[in-house]
């Protein structure tokens, strides 16, 4: 039983905020987010003594645990110990930094690559590491949360277009200064609806009004392009885009983050990036399991081809039972429900049939489209889609 630690409870004004907020109190009555998996092993995890298939993972090729990602997390830590205790600017620069930050680079077809411990710092900091006051960013309205967080610290001027757009893009460019420098911020594959960026038609608007192109490939990368170089690679558009930010934690099985780009951009965003200056730098076991995850990735492509063969699968039977899926072309699958009550009780419902997946309300997503967000994984089997397919099935009905 939690103790009350405090004699006199708090009464400043923030302190009377925390305890009646609405949204707060909503998530803990209905166990909103925050759950605590108790053990897992490859798509099944336990909560609360139960065994759920996972069903709502961003590690679309199911690598955290492949044996290798294991070997190499624990020899790093034999080796370096737990943590680096300091900042790459600092004391905190290690060479299996370098080393993955090369693999990483020469995989993404760029010259050099950036490494931080959160993909949420490495996309803040591609936008802090290069957009300054006076600058205007132009950002794509369904943007995750750690560009716009970037955009705000920037100080730049922020424009806003219509999600994936070209054409909207170009009307927007065409009224801004032609002067002013501009910086475009795209995702690869955004990450709430699986849309594919339309990356062709957007850089040939950017490039015509000269900006430099940030994209946030977290999701794109492992999934897309060839053996899963990413979005810009399966456009064949990697020379177009000056930098592709994104995570370890999705196909990349560890956790931490990355920015590539040509050498000079990344010496600059070294200099300028305070989310890395003053951020304790990747740990060793974070680097090695991401870097092991990418041996894997070249050299088994079995993984990429489950993943597409599972979506595909996945996407009929979903299609099937007529839900909507918000055009979502990737692994990454949206429920639609469209009211907040609703969605709550069909994810409640997979959960009660054995799925974990996830409930997402405005204003985490625009309104109306309160959805249950699921993503594929190579490693999900038959088994696992009999329990899937049976969950969805029983919540569609009760709708
Ligand atoms: C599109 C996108 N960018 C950045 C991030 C942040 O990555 P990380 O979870 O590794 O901090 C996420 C994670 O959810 C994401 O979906």
């Amino acid at each position: 039983m939690t103790r009350n630690l405090l004699k006199n409870k708090p009464s400043s004004p923030i302190s009377k905020r925390c305890r009646s907020d609405d949204f707060t109190r909503l998530r803990q009555r209905y166990e909103l987010w925050y759950n605590v998996i108790q053990d897992q092993s490859g798509t099944r995890v336990t909560r609360d003594g139960r065994e759920l298939v996972m069903l709502a993972s961003n590690e679309y090729l199911g690598l955290y645990d492949h044996p290798k990602v294991i070997e190499a997390g624990k020899k790093a830590v034999e080796k370096w110990g737990g943590g680096t205790m300091g900042a790459r600017s600092a004391n905190g620069g290690r060479r299996f930094h370098t080393e993955l930050e090369e693999r990483l680079a020469a995989f993404l077809g760029k010259e050099a690559c950036h490494v931080t411990s959160a993909g949420y710092l490495s996309c803040m900091s591609s936008i802090t590491g290069f957009a300054q006051r006076g600058d205007i960013v132009i950002v794509d309205k369904n943007m995750h949360s750690s560009v716009w967080d970037g955009v705000r610290l920037s100080m730049a001027d922020v424009e806003r277009f219509k999600h994936n757009s070209p054409e909207r893009l170009k009307a927007l460019l065409e009224e801004l200064d032609p002067s002013t420098p501009k910086l475009l911020a795209i995702e690869g594959i955004y990450s709430m609806e699986g849309h594919i960026c339309a990356l062709p038609e957007i850089v040939s608007v950017a490039r015509e009004y000269n900006c430099f192109i940030v994209m946030d490939d977290a999701h794109g990368i492992g999934v897309l392009g060839n053996q899963g170089r990413g979005t810009a690679d399966h456009f064949n558009q990697t020379d177009q885009v000056d930098i592709i930010a994104g995570s370890l934690s999705k196909s990349l099985g560890s956790t931490g983050g990355f920015i590539a780009g040509d050498r000079a951009s990344i010496e600059y965003l070294r200099t300028h990036s305070k989310q890395t200056i003053f951020s304790a730098a990747l740990s060793p076991c974070q680097s090695a399991c991401a870097l092991a995850a990418l041996d894997v990735i070249e050299n088994e492509p079995q993984w990429l081809e489950r993943l597409w063969k599972n979506t595909r699968r996945y996407k009929e039977f979903l299609d099937g039972l007529g839900l909507d899926t918000w055009g979502s072309e990737t692994p990454a699958i949206p429920i639609i429900i469209g009211s907040r009550d609703k969605a709550y009780h069909f994810w409640k419902r997979l959960r009660d049939k054995g799925v974990f997946s996830i409930f997402a309300t405005a204003p985490g997503v625009p309104p109306g489209k309160d959805l249950v967000r699921t993503a594929i994984s190579a490693r999900h089997t038959d088994e696992d889609f009999e329990i899937i397919e049976s969950a969805i099935r029983y919540a569609t009905s009760k709708m």
